[in-house]
């Protein structure tokens, strides 16, 4: 067997790890895969033949194969298995060599996890990477944080895998610890809440109109011409054109309404409330999928509660034409909420994000992209420094353009019966977020009366109490 002689390692042959390595192979450089279940390394052989790519079953065998010092990604499932796969390699790895955790782990890991392999002298990359399958196979989105040295060891191999838009490869060095992590976990809370608002309009569409799945299927397809021109709203128009083989009906009709989750889009919820940046949207979308879940006990409440069920009245046209405008400005909110939990985290953790940066690298490859992260990259780039994407002249005016439709959508899915949170949340966040009064002073005067919290004034400065109890 040749040793020494491969660029980089690959622990995790699932679909993602395989599709990875093919896709560095593709590219021209020579890598080794490796998993400890057999019919994997068994599946990249197969999928490799012909190409510059090795497999082995045995990690001994694995490590000879790569070049020092050693560069080795992992593909594994966030959590324990990432400890126990570093815990295999460390024996075999020397001082100097470079691990790279590519999947979707909770940042606070990531800090300990790269404090604890500095120490052994093992640098280590937490790099999150988008698109899936598909993205991995033919170009993801790439988020790589950790010493910059080490990001430019594995550079050239990076940017060759990463999806281009206009040349360009969707990767770029985020920032130095788990800032890679930490701006895919917000990547992911954006998912999540685009993904909500897109099953709000379904609701909307299919409860609310009564429109079918070849209707539905026509109106994101519209939808994806225009403005609104994404990959989640793209995949959804397919999703209703797609036949169940078994019965010959609409694949989404024999679906069960339950939404599973693993857990990036609640670390950007709890994020978000620790760095007490307000992302009600992204709330939302966790909630909802919670909410799902309860099977059974929505059954019974369905029974106790009868859903308002006025028949939609209106012009049709016009409402769906007004539900297009209404997802494009909750979308805007939607990545608003994301990049302002980036802003904050990044002077909270040190991580120096570049947003503009974030903003390009999420234009290719990743399950956010959207021709609206065009106009947030140019947004960031008039203004690095930017507080709230909401506040940049030419987002506003698009938000502004198509506020009234929000607020009459949000109107009719009140009248509907039909839950729209995201709606609901995306405009509240809007209405608030431009309040330059809000009733907080009634919170401050009501913690004060029950607890002494003392109160400031717009007057004088200073804190003060008041006895606010009468006799
Ligand atoms: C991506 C996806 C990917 C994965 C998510 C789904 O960017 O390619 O976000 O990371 O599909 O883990 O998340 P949930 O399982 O929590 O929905």
């Amino acid at each position: 067997m040749e040793t020494q002689t491969h660029e980089i390692g690959m622990i995790g042959l699932g679909v993602m790890g395989r599709n990875m390595l093919l896709n560095m192979a593709d590219h021209g450089f020579p890598v080794a895969g490796y998993d400890k279940d057999p019919a994997k390394v068994e599946a990249l052989q197969k999928e490799s033949a012909g190409m510059n790519v090795r497999s082995a079953g045995d990690i001994e065998d694995f490590i000879a194969l790569l070049r020092a010092p050693r560069a080795v990604m992992m593909l594994v499932p966030a959590g324990p298995p990432v400890d126990s796969v570093i815990a295999d390699l460390l024996p075999h790895l020397d001082k100097g060599d470079l691990i790279i955790d590519a999947g979707n782990s909770y940042f606070k890991d990531t800090i300990v996890r790269a404090r604890n392999l500095a120490a052994k002298g093992i640098q280590f990359l937490g790099v999150g990477v988008s698109g899936g399958e598909e993205g991995a196979r033919h170009g993801a989105s790439i988020m790589p944080g950790g010493p910059k040295e080490s990001y430019e060891r594995v550079r050239p191999l990076l940017e060759a895998v990463a999806a281009k838009v206009a040349g360009e490869p969707c990767v770029a060095y985020l920032g130095p610890g788990a800032s890679g992590h930490f701006v895919k976990t917000v990547h992911n809370g954006i998912e999540y809440a685009v993904m909500q608002l897109l099953a709000e309009t379904y609701d909307l569409m299919k409860r609310g109109l009564g429109l079918g799945t070849n209707e539905l299927r026509d109106v994101y397809a519209a939808w994806n011409q225009g403005e609104l021109n994404s990959y989640l709203v793209e995949i959804t128009s397919q999703i209703f054109g797609t036949v169940d083989d078994r019965t010959g009906n609409p694949l989404i009709d024999v679906l069960l309404d339950v939404a599973k989750q693993n857990g990036t889009g609640m670390w950007t919820s709890q994020s978000a409330m620790e760095l007490q940046v307000p992302v009600p949207t992204i709330d939302f979308a966790v909630t909802m999928r919670d909410l799902s879940v309860l099977v059974q006990q929505r059954d019974t409440a369905s029974e106790i509660y009868q859903r308002p069920t006025p028949p939609f009245t209106g012009d049709r046209k016009a409402f769906l034409e007004q539900l297009g405008h209404a997802l494009y400005a909750a979308m805007i909110t939607a990545y608003a909420q994301g990049m302002a939990v980036l802003a904050s985290a990044s002077e909270k953790f040190e991580f120096g994000l570049d947003l503009e940066a974030v903003a390009r690298i999420w234009r290719g490859g990743c399950i956010v992209r959207a021709a609206l992260l065009e106009d947030i990259r140019l947004a960031y780039r008039n203004q690095p420094g930017l507080p709230n994407l909401i506040l940049a002249p030419e987002l506003s005016k698009k938000v502004i353009a198509n506020e009234d439709a929000l607020r009459s959508i949000v109107r009719s899915a009140i009248e509907l019966g039909v839950p729209t949170p995201c709606f609901m949340t995306a405009l509240s966040y809007l209405d608030g977020y431009r309040s330059a009064w809000l009733p907080a002073n009634l919170i401050q005067a009501q913690r004060d009366y029950f607890g002494a919290h003392t109160y400031s004034r717009i007057d004088v400065k200073g804190t003060y109490h008041t006895e606010w109890k009468k006799p």
